[in-house]
């Protein structure tokens, strides 16, 4: 049995090296194991709860992709999209919010902060507030049981999320299950056994304290520069110094093996300088990290290749979000297999394009349809004597559709060149044609 384990990242930041020791590392490591099955991925939409700068959201979503592939996430083994990718995960978040209670979501403690800081400033208590950070847990929901996901890794601050994407799928299996239960209910997982890296100052490393140490930005150099300025005390060198109240020391500890730490520890005892310590503080970590960062240079200057990656990660979500998606419609009342099975078509195509296919009618004509990228098919031709004839229609759609070759009537269009009618379609599939032969 393997156990299929999600988690999400928020792309709004870059990352530093208490993301990379604290969720990335980890992260990659447990998705080696045989038992997992792992499911990360960039929660975009989230981001745009919090921010509303799309060029920071955008260079986010490329070093989050760029920074997890470059420390060793294989994308074969592990399944590696982007929310925003997936548009079954809105739909479902729609779905879940129908069953959502309203008072549920006021107890969140997101929201709640958000109500007493108002509160506190004298404001209305909505004040500033958006139907997205109100909803957060429902769209985080959709992420979790959208996959059926059996444990969720995330930091303590998430364990109510957790809880109410639990009582939320239990009310959809309530409501329309039947006896049948649509949703896995997922598990929290905190790891207690992973560090929190301290920060410059000794806190938790947070970029709301500015105290980061960077991770793959600024080159080595950035790296090393942050290292130097980690506070320690004023002990001289030569002067014993206590590791274990060090923050540096906890650092040190976070990459390096037993031995090593205890023989740091060791020398701090003997006297060795905090200049000193610092260098090898940073030999250590860049021991780890080095390689990545030519990794992630490489990758970051190389966008499309980050693309291909994700876009696969995405067919490879999709082959599951789809037809969870099709019972779950069918569930509601919305069945609408015509949709259902365009949606899917892009998938099975692997990306096919729009084209036209000629052939031979029952009747001898010569006829050719459009058909779009999902194998829908946008026109079917008048019947033709020979096949040049067709040839030479196609060719001049192909040259796109000038509005001098369009007579409209009752919400039909015909396309005729030189006074020879060619085809006839809806009016309202115009755009659709247009778009077709516009890719062709
Ligand atoms: N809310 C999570 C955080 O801020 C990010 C996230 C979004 C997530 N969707 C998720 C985490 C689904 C786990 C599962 O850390």
């Amino acid at each position: 049995m393997t156990t299929r384990v999600l988690t999400g990242i928020t792309t709004t930041g870059t990352p530093h090296l208490g993301n990379y020791a604290g969720a990335i590392r980890p992260s990659i490591q447990a998705s080696r194991l045989p038992e997992v099955d792992a499911f990360y991925f960039m929660a975009d939409y989230h981001a745009l709860i919090k921010c509303e700068d799309p060029q920071r959201v955008a260079r986010s979503r490329l070093e989050i992709a760029a920074t997890w592939l470059a420390a060793g996430l294989d994308p074969e083994r592990v399944t590696f999209y982007r929310q925003s990718d997936i548009p079954e995960i809105p739909e479902l978040c729609w779905m879940l919010s129908c069953v959502t209670a309203k008072g549920l979501m006021n107890r969140a403690h997101a929201y709640k902060a958000s109500v007493d800081q108002n509160t506190a400033k004298g404001v209305e208590p909505d004040d500033g507030i958006t139907m997205g950070l109100f909803s957060y847990p429902v769209l985080m929901a959709a992420d979790i049981l959208m996959f059926n996901a059996h444990k969720v890794p995330v930091g303590r601050d998430q364990i109510q999320h957790l809880e109410m994407a639990r009582d939320i799928a239990q009310r959809f299996n309530h409501l329309y299950g039947r006896g049948e239960a649509f949703f896995v209910l997922p598990e929290v997982q905190i790891d207690d056994e992973v560090a929190t890296l301290p920060g410059l100052d000794g806190r938790k490393m947070s970029k709301s304290y500015d105290n980061t140490i960077p991770l793959f930005e600024g080159g080595a150099k950035a790296t090393r520069a942050a290292v130097m300025r980690i506070i320690t005390d004023s002990r001289q060198p030569g002067e014993p110094k206590d590791a274990e109240a060090s923050h540096l020391y906890t650092l040190y500890r976070a990459f390096a093996t037993p031995e090593q730490s205890s023989s740091f520890r060791n020398d701090l005892e003997q006297g060795l300088s905090w200049g000193d310590a610092k260098d090898q503080l940073f030999n250590l970590i860049e021991t780890e990290v080095g390689p990545m960062r030519a990794q992630y240079e490489a990758l970051m200057a190389n966008p499309e290749r980050i693309e291909e990656i994700l876009q696969a990660g995405a067919i490879k979500a999709r082959k599951l979000a789809l037809p969870l998606m099709e019972r779950l419609r069918e569930a509601v009342g919305l069945r609408s297999p015509s949709v259902a099975t365009r949606a899917a078509e892009p998938i099975k195509a692997g990306g096919k394009k729009a084209r036209f296919i000629s052939f031979r009618d029952d009747d001898g004509s010569f006829r050719f349809r459009l058909q779009a990228a999902g194998g829908v098919q946008l026109l079917l031709s008048e019947p033709f004597d020979n096949p040049r004839s067709a040839g030479q229609m196609i060719k001049r759609l192909q040259d796109g559709l000038p509005e001098s070759a369009l007579q409209r009537q009752d919400g039909m269009v015909s396309v005729k060149f030189d006074d020879v009618l060619v085809c006839r379609v809806a009016e309202h599939e115009l755009a659709a044609v247009r778009e077709a032969l516009a890719e062709l």
